[in-house]
């Protein structure tokens, strides 16, 4: 007879800033496989204002949390530029890791990442875990069950005028490592992959529309920025399956609008996907021929922010003796794909992938 009871993972979260509430909210609420059991960031006070606030055990310091054996999985939250550094730490501990996106800031420092888990026999894995929710489940298993006959094209874009107007230290996303492509392009990235496979080849052009901006949002309103990356990024991909995508990503763009942000189409009909920034619907779907768009309801559960599935995943894959869905080679392939198109931008010539990874299964 199985137990039911299910054992809760030691978790140690790095990166108390601001994205860090809704797994912590999440953890103790829509989660039983682990429990966060300490917090560790650079600035102490936010490891242990956010301890209180969510009942954690333990504040420490990041070598406290990662010589804890209580801690087998680290939540690594801290900023971009931080990733390669903090994952390769707690990789070296003996930990797995799961940590916000971009994996890293570079195609080289991803590879490293991947290359040390393999080594030590250890898992990464990262954002975004939004593609395992409801609504893009339901749109991989409309297409997996034909409804869109063959898929031929996609178009993902996400137009925004920047972040500066509300999050609380905006500078991070204006350096390398940052830019509309490596902060919002994972979420589109990842589901076009969910959706339709591995890339095969991107090509991109990108520009700096201003090369310095201006906070407006507290505690650092009046500030200037310097903008170290390019903040308007379009390209093309070109996937495995022979379906062709088209991106675009920018923080330059003041009024613009998208109807849909992510549309892939196909032979015998099209879906609409929900912003892939989200966990839920709206699903559309329009056969050839029919007039109008109707929605299909969502066949998965995890439709509210779940911030923490991949996570949730990556530790239950541990005891299942599978690939985690949102692992290494994904995030790996993501990294490359958004690289990709800075480099054929500069070079002017397409960019072929070279790393390779598998379509997620369906949950
Ligand atoms: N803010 C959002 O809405 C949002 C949404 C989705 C994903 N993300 C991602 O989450 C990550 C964090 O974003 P955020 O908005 O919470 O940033 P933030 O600046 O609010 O918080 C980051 C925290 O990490 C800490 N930190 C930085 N380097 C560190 C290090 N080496 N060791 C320990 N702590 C360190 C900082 O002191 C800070 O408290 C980023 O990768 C971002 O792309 C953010």
């Amino acid at each position: 007879m199985g137990s039911s009871v299910v054992r809760k993972v030691g978790v140690g979260l790095i990166g108390c800033g601001n994205i860090s509430s809704i797994y912590l909210k999440n953890a103790a609420s829509a989660f039983d496989n682990f429990e966060i059991l300490a917090l560790a960031d650079l600035i102490p006070e936010r490891a242990a204002a956010r301890a209180a606030e969510f009942s954690i055990p333990k504040a420490c310091t990041v070598e406290q949390l990662l010589r804890d054996p209580a801690i087998e999985v680290v939540l690594n939250l801290t900023i971009p530029v931080a990733h390669f550094a903090v994952t390769k730490a707690a990789l070296e501990a003996g930990k797995h890791v799961y940590l916000e996106k971009p994996l890293s800031i570079t195609l080289a420092e991803g590879e490293q990442l991947a290359a040390l888990a393999k080594t030590k026999g250890l898992l990464v894995g990262g954002a975004p875990d939004t593609f395992l929710g409801a609504g893009i489940q339901t749109c991989v298993k409309l297409i997996n069950d034909g409804w869109i006959g063959k898929p031929v094209g996609a178009t993902a874009a996400m137009v925004s005028g920047g972040h500066e107007g509300w999050h609380p230290d905006p500078a991070f996303y204006y350096q390398t490592g940052g830019g509309p492509m490596f902060d919002m392009g994972p979420y589109y990235l990842t589901a076009l992959v969910a959706l339709l496979g591995p890339a095969a080849s991107v090509a991109g052009m990108t520009a700096t529309t201003w090369e310095k901006r201006l906070i407006t949002s507290a505690p650092k309103k009046g500030t200037m920025m310097d903008v170290e990356v390019p903040t308007h990024v379009t390209g093309l991909i070109s996937f495995a399956s022979g379906a062709i995508a088209t991106v675009v990503m920018t923080f330059d763009v003041k009024g613009g609008s998208t109807q849909v942000p992510l549309e892939i189409w196909g032979t015998e009909g099209s879906l609409q996907v929900p912003d892939p920034n989200t966990f839920g619907g709206p699903v559309l779907f329009r056969r050839a021929g029919e007039p109008k768009w109707s929605e299909v309801p969502l066949l998965f559960g995890r439709s509210e922010n779940s911030r923490g599935l991949g996570l949730s995943d990556l530790i239950a894959s541990l005891s299942q003796n599978r690939a985690p869905r949102a692992g290494v080679d994904l995030t790996l392939h993501v990294l490359e794909l958004m690289q990709g198109f800075h480099v054929s931008s500069n070079t002017g010539r397409r960019y072929r992938m070279r790393h390779k990874c598998r379509r997620p299964t369906l949950s």
